[in-house]
């Protein structure tokens, strides 16, 4: 997969899109055979009542360290990739474990197995924007409550949400526009700011990679300097040949899977060990080629995935999510990487690709002119100043996504927690607790602990006054 992704926190190393890499993927899921899962009926569109179209939508319910008396109900909110069931010792898992409580994971619209149309033709496609996932949400977890409700004789619950990446935004906007069924969240490296020209993304990667010593981001520089001036001459198919793709291909397209070398690394937590190998090769452009087609193999990138011809297939495959998360960014929440613009920051990737290659990559794929409106988005949501209480925000320090999360704020009700240490990354407080964890990411999971405990106990203050589904709308209101 590539690296991009921001999602999936673990989703995406393929491009450095949200999505995390399958080594992420393997510190916070379990396997398919240890899964409990389940379906259920899902509206098609929440906000046509002409359209009475219905889906099955994935979901997995860890209820085994659950005591109903006492132990909340935690949202896992899965985003631009296959939704798996969060592992025995990840840390929403970990939480419930400690509050006694129950886990539900849902699989977002048009990923994995939760595919409501039958294909990714660019029209079906409508369907799939944040708002009619935040409505799946909230319509699961409201019916999910009121079933528990009735079955064990407890108060209608509100939820915590957790989710990380583009679920982390995800999680962010349910609590701010579904209080009546969340009454708190965790945003691990929540985007809940939608923008089109994301330079800032490749300017942390060089302050991130910089951390290994100034040697690393130069020699890398170095590396895709020389590989912009094989594509400008009349060898250019022999760079696309060298990283495994023997066809012509768009400039651009072959400069983001270039960035992507490098970004990975940054955003999943990998720059001590890139940087190390990197530095360890002679200064000799061969050798450093050599390395970066290596490490691009190991990590399973793959320079076909990155070519509109490839994100236009309309084709269902349950382990694609390249064509879904491109509509998601062609069309909301932007997020192009561009190279960097800051004085003083050498770009990481080569120059060209800025936003007209992305309109036109939009265009291509999707077959209509179709590029998002950042503003447009952020009026309807806030961006970094949502009038939303009891969120905590969490990034690592050097994950190149943070510049869209919210790492400061003026409102004392949101929580903002950077976690600063090597190779502290993409949703890096999600992920089990392992010996190796640096005391950076220990204290802050701790501290998210001793904050939810807080805020569960003001719930059930409240849900003693009101236990019912009509009054639960009230203890929004009363807690303020
Ligand atoms: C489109 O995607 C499907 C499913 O992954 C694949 O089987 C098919 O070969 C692809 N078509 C083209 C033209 O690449």
């Amino acid at each position: 997969m590539k690296l991009i992704a921001i999602a999936l926190c673990l989703l995406a190393l393929s491009s450095a899109k949200l999505w995390k890499n399958q080594m992420e993927d393997d510190k916070l899921f379990e396997t398919e055979e240890n899964s409990n899962v389940f379906w259920y009926d899902q509206r098609l569109d929440h906000f046509n009542p002409q359209q009475e179209g219905t889906f099955k939508q994935r979901y997995y319910d860890i209820d085994q360290y659950w005591d109903p008396e006492t132990g909340p109900l935690f949202l896992y909110i899965c985003g631009e990739g296959t939704c798996r069931q969060p592992a025995d010792n990840s840390f929403v898992v970990n939480l419930a474990k400690k509050f006694n409580g129950r886990v539900l994971a849902l699989e977002h619209r048009f990923y994995g197995e939760t595919q409501p149309t039958e294909d990714w033709s660019t029209e079906n496609l409508r369907f799939l924007t944040p708002d009619q996932g935040l409505a799946d949400l909230a319509q699961f977890a409201t019916e999910k409550s009121r079933e528990f409700s009735e079955k064990h004789g407890i108060p209608h619950r509100r939820w915590i949400c957790v989710g990380g990446s583009y679920p982390g935004a995800l999680s962010a906007w349910f609590r701010y526009k579904y209080p009546h069924v969340a009454f708190a969240s965790l945003s691990s490296s929540g985007v809940v700011k939608a923008i089109a020209d994301y330079h800032e993304y490749d300017e942390q990667v060089f302050f991130s990679t910089s951390k290994s010593g100034s040697e690393c981001p130069e020699r890398f520089i170095k590396a895709h300097k020389y590989i912009e001036s094989i594509v400008n001459s009349d060898n250019r198919i022999e760079a696309f040949k060298t990283f495994g793709y023997d066809k012509d291909m768009v400039d651009g397209e072959f400069y983001y899977f270039i960035g992507d070398l490098v970004a990975g690394p940054a955003q999943y937590g990998g720059r001590t060990d890139f940087c190390n190998g990197l530095m360890a090769v002679e200064d000799d452009m061969d050798q450093i080629i050599e390395y970066l087609v290596n490490f691009a193999k190991q990590g399973g990138m793959n320079l076909e995935t990155y070519t509109a011809e490839f994100t236009a297939n309309t084709t269902i495959d349950y382990s694609k999510n390249m064509r879904q998360w491109t509509y998601q960014t062609c069309a909301n929440l932007g997020y192009f990487q561009t190279p960097a613009k800051a004085e003083g920051v050498p770009p990481m990737r080569p120059a060209n690709i800025e936003l007209d290659f992305w309109e036109d990559f939009c265009e291509r794929t999707f077959g209509i002119n179709i590029f998002p409106d950042a503003d447009h988005w952020n009026s309807r949501y806030g961006a970094k100043t949502p009038a939303a209480t009891k969120i905590i925000f969490t990034n690592g320090g050097e994950d190149p996504w943070q510049h869209a999360s919210v790492t400061e704020t003026d409102n004392p009700h949101l929580i903002p927690i950077v976690i600063d240490c090597d190779d502290c990354a993409h949703c890096v407080d999600l992920h089990g607790d392992f010996p190796t964890d640096a005391p950076e990411l220990t204290e802050a999971r701790s501290r998210i602990a001793d904050i939810f405990e807080k805020w569960i106990q003001d719930e059930y203050t409240m849900e003693k006054t009101f236990p019912s589904e009509a009054m639960a709308n009230l203890r929004e209101l009363l807690s303020k």
